[in-house]
């Protein structure tokens, strides 16, 4: 029976429910749906494999503000785990004050990322991203040399570093594995959605199912937004950044659609996220799915899978009610992952 939904949408109209005409026939959506099945297990570069006392040493290393000049900032000022790992501001507040040049980005996920980080692409991968903030005078302000200096003196920092390593020197790479190993243990919880694509077909409404279809299919935003994590990890212009704010474009003048180009951010738990874009430019989720509906500013670099969507108020609800589908809500709210089930054990 391919058109299953065509009978539901009947009944339901006999019953005086509205239905939107952009509902997907039921195998369609099965299709999309199976794209979104959560991992089992996080996965870890041969480079720099699990083990349980480095990421407890990453962990220690996140949370202290001993990686700052003056001893004031430590990575969680930012990256705040009960703000979905951001920090509520329109843009990262520099260290004498005054705005940073981007916003701060979740840390959600990022285990299951590929490609290079950060919006502009400027960190090569995962590990490389620690002495960005560390190092920039605008942020944490302390040089490597320093780092490691001050963690070798501390007598507990020796006593983890010699535990989680082969022997006990403290080097800024091994400073970079451990907070790397700890940064992908923050997982998103399980969400409502999670609970549907498993197969609770009560686990969401029927807007957000409506929201679904128009999310993977005229609203387009699956060609970038994809898998479970809701990110490509790749860099597009989706026609928000001016003037000298040209992204990926910096490091790559020559490629005509790499400019103003940003990493596809994932898009879980966005409840705890506003403010939104590179820039923070945009203040709620309603201002984000307008600017796709408008489709951004028109230029040639923008990417060829935006343009003007010419959305309902009602379709926007249901895309809305869809994304509010990702949050785990206030009572599991974010969850640092346990030992991953796949993880060898140290
Ligand atoms: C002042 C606020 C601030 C502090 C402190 C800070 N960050 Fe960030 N973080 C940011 C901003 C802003 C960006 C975006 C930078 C960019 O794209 O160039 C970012 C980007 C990142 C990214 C890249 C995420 C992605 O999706 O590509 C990672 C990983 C990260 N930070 C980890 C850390 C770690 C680890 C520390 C501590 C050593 C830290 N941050 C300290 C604000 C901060
Ligand atoms: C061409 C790829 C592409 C498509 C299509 C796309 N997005 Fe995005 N999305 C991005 C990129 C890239 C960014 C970051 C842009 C920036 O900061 O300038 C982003 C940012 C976002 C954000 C803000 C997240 C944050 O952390 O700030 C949300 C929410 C979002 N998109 C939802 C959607 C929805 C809903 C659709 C469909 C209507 C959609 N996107 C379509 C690539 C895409």
């Amino acid at each position: 029976m391919a058109w299953k939904v065509g009978a539901a949408v009947s009944a339901a109209l006999t019953m005086g429910i509205a239905v939107s005409v952009a509902q997907a026939p039921a195998p369609q959506r099965a299709a999309w749906r199976a794209e979104y099945r959560a991992p089992e297990s996080i996965p870890f570069p041969e480079s720099n494999p699990y083990s349980r006392v480095k990421a407890e040493l990453g962990r220690r290393l996140f949370f202290d503000p001993i990686l700052s000049g003056d001893r004031t900032r430590s990575c969680a000022s930012c990256h705040q785990p009960d703000l979905a790992w951001t920090d509520g501001l329109r843009r990262a507040l520099g260290r004498t004050g005054g705005d940073m040049e981007f916003h701060t980005p979740s840390l959600l996920n990022l285990a299951w990322q590929e490609g290079r980080f950060g919006w502009d692409g400027k960190f090569r991968d995962l590990e490389a991203v620690a002495f960005g903030p560390i190092s920039a005078p605008g942020n944490m302000n302390l040089s490597a040399e320093e780092a490691v200096r001050r963690l070798s003196a501390d007598p507990g920092y020796a006593a983890a570093f010699a535990g989680a390593f082969p022997d006990p020197a403290v080097t800024r790479e091994r400073i970079e594995a451990a907070l790397a190993t700890f940064e992908r243990l923050i997982v998103s919880a399980p969400a409502p959605f999670d609970a549907w694509v498993a197969g609770d077909e009560g686990a969401i409404s029927e807007a957000a199912k409506r929201g679904f279809d128009l999310f993977n299919g005229r609203a387009n935003c699956a060609a970038c937004h994809s898998g479970w994590s809701f990110s490509d990890g790749s860099f597009h212009d989706v026609g928000v950044g001016r003037g000298e704010d040209v992204g990926r474009g910096r490091f790559v003048p020559t490629s005509q659609a790499l400019q103003y180009a940003f990493k596809t951010p994932g898009l879980r738990e966005l409840r705890g996220r506003a403010h939104f874009m590179h820039d923070g430019s945009l203040d709620s989720l309603a201002a984000v799915i307008d600017l796709y509906d408008r489709g951004g500013i028109d230029r040639p670099s923008r990417s060829s899978e935006i343009r003007p969507l010419n959305l309902s108020a009602a379709e926007k609800a249901d895309i809305l009610a869809f994304l509010d589908t990702l949050n785990a809500g206030a009572a599991s709210s974010v969850a640092v992952a346990d030992i991953p089930a796949a993880a060898p054990k140290p």
